[in-house]
């Protein structure tokens, strides 16, 4: 019951969310900043459910990874995709690899999960759209909101965010967000 309510708080937080990003309600706040020191810890936020799943975390960036943008909105971004990652990996190995490009930063986070096939993966950005909702499990965000809300806070940046998946053997989603001229 208690999981039951929590789950619905949930569910009405994302609606919210997402009624307010589709109807581009979020203004962005964009500001500087160390997206590597934000992927340490957004791996070290979500290292318990990791090790709930025996998963290892690897993380691959460099040094210092500055970069222009909503900070709050990259942590959202990359939360969610990291989130399921795991959801959908057990005794297995997720990368997260950050780095720049000569157009932009660009994530990548990669997972030994259960996969999905290609007519699976055209669907994620439906809202509520869960590939099996007999996986549904009330410890995570179960709510089919993620991807749909990754994919509008992405464009809002003018990004691009791409999966690439094969069932059994694994999922890459990458995220690229380009360089902006602030001068
Ligand atoms: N890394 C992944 N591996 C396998 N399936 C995934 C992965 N990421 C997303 N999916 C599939 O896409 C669906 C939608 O994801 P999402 O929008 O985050 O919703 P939720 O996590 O709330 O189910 C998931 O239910 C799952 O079926
Ligand atoms: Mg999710």
């Amino acid at each position: 019951m208690a999981q039951e309510t929590q789950r619905l708080i949930r569910l009405v937080n994302e609606t919210l969310d997402f009624e307010k990003v589709r109807t581009n309600k979020v203004a962005l706040v964009p500001e500087e900043f160390d997206a590597s020191v934000m992927l340490h810890n957004l791996v070290t936020q979500l290292g318990k459910k990791a090790k709930a799943n025996d998963d290892e975390v690897i993380l691959k960036t460099p040094a210092k990874l500055m970069m222009y943008a909503d900070q709050d909105r990259i942590v959202q971004i990359l939360f969610n995709i990291l989130q399921n990652a795991i959801q959908f990996t057990e005794h297995g190995q997720i990368t997260v690899q950050g780095r720049e490009t000569t157009t932009g930063i660009e994530f990548e986070i990669q997972d030994t999960g259960i996969g999905m096939t290609q007519a699976q993966i055209d669907q994620i950005w439906e809202r509520f759209y869960k590939a099996d909702p007999s996986r549904m499990r009330t410890q995570y965000g179960e709510t089919g909101l993620g991807m749909s809300i990754v994919r509008h806070l992405v464009e809002l940046h003018h990004g691009k965010v791409t999966v690439t998946s094969q069932p059994n053997q694994g999922t890459t989603v990458t995220v690229w967000i380009p360089k902006v001229d602030h001068n």
